[in-house]
């Protein structure tokens, strides 16, 4: 109801504008609005940007406001536009124009951006921003790469060939699959052993593709087992954390239970949903959806996957994955004994018994953020 409200008050305005004469330009737009100065002087320091920007028709625009602007000169991202100039400037602009006229953005999901060029993504429809609408707060909420989030300033403004979006904070173009785990989300060890295996080029490589990335400490509860692995057993199981040709965002997963998805090993994974409407991914829990990378989106799992283990469903009410590897931690430094313990791997059993050291699964609807809920529900 109110988001039905918003769209009429968004078309009363567009009406309002229509009667006292036709549309501005972009350009024009963005000149003569108070708080896009910043985005104004960008566009006139690079003229062969801002006409490649203002020939497009029927586009969204979501353009920065001068205080997003002021602040994402504060931050590392600045040092790609200082040193990438026009090339970084069309490639960030691109990433915040869609192709098409969004004056409905009510549903949570992935949207493709104009941003296509090989040198910042190589998803073939561009990359993706996800957006909902939150009614309560008359605001788009909009997450891009490095789990960053930005949301719409007040109502859209109409130009002539489509609308605009003011917005608090510039997205993010996403990085490789490395840079986007090895932060705050707590995938380094992944990267690490993708580094290690020498696989790093060959998966940045791949378009389209899905990664499920085991959190830090479901990593390190069996690293006794992944260090006595060869290392070419250890390719195959990096390998299977990876779906090429497939992009599982949390919309498509979660149509998708029971499917098996074919990973870079060969070997196939299976989407389960069980009655307490937790995911799993073979019997590791999904902890955190939607992270998009240059190539393809990221899944966060609670445990990592084995590709010789035996797969059985998850009980009806687990909460948690369970390891698919014998658990124990691999004693670093006097490269003596290991002391540490190890359990058997429960993969056939799947009890959804969580060690201390998991994070838990969260619920399907937690999942990609509590706002969210007043959209799903
Ligand atoms: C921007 O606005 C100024 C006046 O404020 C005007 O002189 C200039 O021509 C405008 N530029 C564009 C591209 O509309
Ligand atoms: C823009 O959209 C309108 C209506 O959706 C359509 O009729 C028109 O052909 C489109 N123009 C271009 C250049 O795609
Ligand atoms: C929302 O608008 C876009 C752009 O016009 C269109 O492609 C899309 O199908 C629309 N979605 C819905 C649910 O109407
Ligand atoms: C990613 O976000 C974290 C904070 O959540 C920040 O510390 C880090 O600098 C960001 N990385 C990039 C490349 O922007
Ligand atoms: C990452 O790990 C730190 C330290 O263990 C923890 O405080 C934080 O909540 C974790 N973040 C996520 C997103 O799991
Ligand atoms: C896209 O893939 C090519 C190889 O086809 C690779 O050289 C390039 O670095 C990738 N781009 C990104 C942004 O990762
Ligand atoms: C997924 O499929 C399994 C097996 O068919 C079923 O037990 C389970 O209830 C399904 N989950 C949902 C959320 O429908």
């Amino acid at each position: 109801m109110l988001r039905n409200l918003w769209v009429l008050s968004a078309l009363a305005a567009s009406a309002a504008a229509q009667a006292g004469g036709s549309f501005p330009s972009l350009l024009a737009l963005v000149n003569e609005t108070d708080g896009f100065s910043y985005l104004n002087t960008y566009l006139q320091s690079f003229p062969e940007v801002r006409d490649s920007v203002t020939a497009l028709t029927n586009i969204t625009v979501f353009a920065p406001s001068n205080k997003a602007l002021l602040e994402f000169a504060e931050t590392p991202r600045y040092s790609q536009l200082t040193e990438g100039g026009a090339d970084f400037l069309q490639a960030l602009l691109s990433y915040h124009i869609l192709d098409g006229i969004y004056d409905n953005i009510t549903e949570y999901g992935p949207l493709n951006t104009l941003l296509t060029s090989p040198r910042y993504t190589n998803l073939t429809a561009g990359q993706v921003i996800f957006a909902y609408y939150n009614p309560s707060g008359f605001e788009i909420a909009i997450w891009s790469g490095n789990d960053s989030q930005s949301g719409t300033i007040g109502l859209p403004y109409e130009f002539e060939g489509g609308i605009l979006y003011p917005i608090n904070s510039v997205f993010n173009i996403p990085g490789t699959v490395s840079e986007e785990v090895s932060g705050p989300l707590n995938g380094s060890s992944f990267a690490q052993a993708l580094d290690q295996a020498g696989l790093t080029d060959e998966v940045n490589a791949l378009k389209d593709a899905t990664f499920f990335v085991p959190k830090n400490d479901g990593w390190e509860s069996v690293s006794q087992s992944l260090s006595a692995l060869s290392p070419e057993a250890l390719v195959d199981v990096l390998k299977y954390h990876i779906v090429p040709d497939f992009l599982g965002y949390y919309s498509v997963l979660e149509e998708a239970n029971g499917t098996t998805l074919k990973t870079l090993s060969g070997q196939e994974l299976t989407v389960y949903l069980n009655e307490a409407e937790e995911m799993f991914i073979n019997g590791a829990g999904v902890t955190y959806v939607d992270v998009p990378a240059a190539n393809g989106v990221i899944v966060f799992i609670d445990n990592v996957l084995n590709p010789t283990g035996t797969v059985q469903p998850p009980t009806s009410d687990a909460e948690d994955g369970v390891p698919a590897f014998p658990t124990g931690v691999a004693s670093s430094g006097s490269g003596g004994e290991s002391t540490s313990s190890t359990t058997t791997a429960s993969v056939a059993t799947y009890t959804g018994a969580a060690s201390a050291l998991q994070t838990g699964t969260m619920s399907l609807l937690a999942l990609v953020g509590a706002v969210m809920m007043a959209i799903v529900l």
